[in-house]
């Protein structure tokens, strides 16, 4: 039954491990789980190994892309010290720009201001700079918004203090937006200590308060959903060093429909955070003929039964509000009642 019929959602916030981490996950698993959760178009993020900061990796990236990817795909260049004087080549093929001024999974980091300035200076002004900026390092980022007087997006916003800080920002008319993750809304520090390292990631789950501080300012100063989908095996997450991040892109809209369906959340307020601003922030094309049919049944978030490679979810047992039954693209029918329906290039790359 279709109760709900949305536009194919946009997820900014994408790891698709090619090249160097395809036992993680691909362009053709991860963009199966793309489809199976309603998202007809992804970004897919630079700290891959190599990392996608020289216009030959990046070339590689989209390669692997064109050739694998059943959803519509771009990429984001990442920035590197060693590597600055590459971005105007590689912004031609990119979507946007990802700086991370934080320590996370693998070994993408900017530390030093020269870098920081080139970035801001050399990056096409009509492409966006996204940023992992936490704690003091989204008043870095806001800070470069102001100076240069150009856009910046702070990615998996997830504490207190620095949604109140952005939403300052916005008030005095700053350039800033920014993206929450569903693990960020519907877990916790007390799930944390449940899930162990299957419920770790970076920026790590918040306590109750920075979770009730997301969704105070979801209808005001969120501008979009984002999955930080970020796969890795259930062998390494139970390793001795086990790597931060979790899957999210089939469970994405199923929990936010859990909201709509608690009257937390408008369908018109979805719509915005998961299609309409990521879409403009972004630049991205539209997609002609593409929509998602949902049914608003609600069930329990199975443990199992995924299409991404990694196989497992942080959210197993959560309540979800409605579940995926179709999604058409472009005209054709890509997915069906658990069933890809799209071929391995049958995707575009932007
Ligand atoms: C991400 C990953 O695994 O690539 N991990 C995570 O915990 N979110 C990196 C990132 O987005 O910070
Ligand atoms: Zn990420």
């Amino acid at each position: 039954m279709t109760d709900l019929i949305l536009p194919g959602l946009i997820d900014v916030h994408t790891h698709l491990r090619v090249p160097g981490g395809a036992h993680k996950e691909d362009f053709a698993t991860g963009t199966a789980a793309a489809l199976a959760g309603g998202i007809t178009l992804l970004l897919a993020m630079p700290n891959t190994s190599p990392p996608l900061t020289t216009p030959a990796a990046l070339a590689a990236a989209r390669a692997a892309a064109a050739a694998d990817a059943r959803c519509d795909v771009g990429l984001f260049a990442g920035a590197a010290p060693a590597d600055i004087d590459q971005l105007p080549a590689l912004a031609p093929d990119a979507a946007a720009l990802k700086i991370y001024l934080n320590d996370t999974f693998g070994r993408l980091r900017v530390d030093d201001l020269p870098t920081l300035v080139a970035c801001f200076q050399t990056w096409p002004r009509e492409k966006l700079i996204a940023l992992h900026a936490e704690k003091q390092s989204v008043a870095v980022a806001i800070g470069l918004a102001a100076i240069y007087d150009r856009a910046v997006h702070i990615c998996h916003v997830s504490r207190r203090e620095e949604i109140e800080l952005i939403a300052d920002a916005k008030g005095r008319g700053l350039l800033v937006t920014c993206e929450v993750t569903p693990h960020h809304l519907f877990l916790s520090q007390a799930d944390a200590a449940r899930l162990g390292p299957l419920g770790d990631m970076r920026p790590v789950l918040g306590a109750a308060d920075d979770v009730a501080a997301l969704w105070a300012h979801l209808n005001d100063t969120v501008d979009c959903i984002a999955t930080d989908h970020a796969p890795h095996t259930l062998e390494e997450k139970r390793s001795d060093a086990p790597p931060p991040g979790v899957p999210g892109l089939e469970t994405s809209l199923p929990l936010m429909l859990a909201a709509v369906e608690d009257g937390r959340l408008s369908v018109e307020r979805l719509t915005a955070l998961m299609h309409d601003n990521p879409r403009r922030l972004f630049g991205l094309p539209q997609q002609p003929d593409t929509r998602v049919e949902v049914d608003m049944t609600p069930y329990t978030i199975p443990a199992g039964g995924w299409q991404t490679k990694c196989g497992w979810t942080a959210f197993a047992g959560l309540r979800a509000g409605g579940r995926v039954r179709r999604v058409v693209l472009r005209g054709q029918v890509v997915y069906e009642d658990g069933a890809v329906l799209a071929a391995p290039g049958s995707g575009k790359v932007l």
